[in-house]
């Protein structure tokens, strides 16, 4: 049978006795006080990469987490930006995240069908989605994310989509693991060609023990009406769409967090080492050239 997720519902009941940080760490030594500092720094350098990709005036916008657990990242998001919406497959995890966020009236939580969004079109200035992605066994609704995420942005508005790229298979769970498809450049590629939207900006950080991409893609729909005109002054700031600029972000995140042993492990030894990088390129066309011979390969 076709699953969804290798974290669906079978996978938060299998946990029992774990708790919900062990359920998104991936790891029972996490404290709830680290657990707390990395996603507060996590969801900041979110949230610099939605400033340096053109958002501003963030108290007057709405944002999207798809998957978004317990609110790791919600709850931060609640500080800054008006309106914050979290959908993820697991009613389990989403009544835990109602008591993580401790419920701010900003915060607003709904469960989806593994594949779907669950809101209109042109319902959000930004959306986001964080280590998701990347536990998704079917190409098809990884991708069909995408195209969901851009279907219920605002025009002009922006996706950051961060997921990992250390995976080879295309049908993911290799060796049993709860690793999901592969996710290629030609991929992203065909999702920018087939929805008129262009990329802004792909981040990484050569550091980063589990090696995660970030690319951000902004919906280029020809704004129509009041309200997309606000938006657009909003989000248009200085971009230069065709122009991709590839930074480093992330280190420092956790390194100082006493209970994420086993990622400073990983920093150390891990598979980071096998990936190839690649040099920034000015051009669209030759970076996403780039994307297809080296960004994915490792
Ligand atoms: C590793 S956790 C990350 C949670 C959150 N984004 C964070 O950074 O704290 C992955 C989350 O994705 C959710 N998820 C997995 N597959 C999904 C799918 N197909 N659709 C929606 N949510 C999904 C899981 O229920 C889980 O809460």
């Amino acid at each position: 049978m076709q699953h969804d997720s290798f974290l669906d519902n079978k996978y938060w009941n299998d946990l029992k006795s774990k708790s919900s940080i062990a359920g998104i760490t991936l790891d029972e030594k996490v404290t709830p006080k680290d657990f707390e500092l990395y996603g507060d720094r996590l969801a900041q350098r979110q949230i610099d990469m939605f400033v340096k990709s053109g958002a501003k005036d963030l108290n007057t916008l709405s944002i999207l987490d798809i998957g978004c657990g317990m609110g790791r990242i919600l709850k931060p998001f609640s500080r800054q930006f008006a309106k914050v919406t979290g959908v993820d497959i697991n009613e389990k995890i989403l009544e835990a995240a109602k008591i993580y966020t401790e419920n701010p009236s900003n915060i607003e939580t709904v469960q989806n069908d593994g594949r779907t969004i669950p809101f209109p079109e042109n319902s959000f200035d930004l959306v986001y989605s964080g280590g998701v992605l990347q536990h998704i066994p079917d190409i098809n609704v990884i991708m069909g994310y995408f195209e969901e995420g851009l279907r219920v942005l605002k025009p002009n508005g922006l996706l950051n989509f961060s997921f990992q790229v250390w995976m080879t298979s295309r049908q993911g769970g290799v060796n049993g693991d709860r690793m999901g498809a592969q996710i290629r450049a030609t991929d992203i590629e065909d999702i920018l060609k087939k929805t008129g939207n262009k990329l802004v900006n792909i981040y990484h950080d050569p550091k980063d023990p589990f090696p995660h991409y970030n690319v951000v893609i902004k919906k280029c729909t020809p704004s129509k009406g009041k309200e997309n005109i606000q938006i657009n002054s909003k989000l248009s700031g200085s971009i230069k769409p065709e122009v991709v600029t590839e930074m480093s972000v992330r280190t420092g995140i956790f390194e100082d967090l006493p209970s994420y042993q086993n990622l400073r492990m990983h920093w150390a030894n891990g598979p980071s080492k096998k990936i190839t990088f690649f040099k920034q390129s000015n051009t669209f066309n030759n970076y996403l050239f780039k994307i297809k011979k080296k960004l994915f390969s490792i």
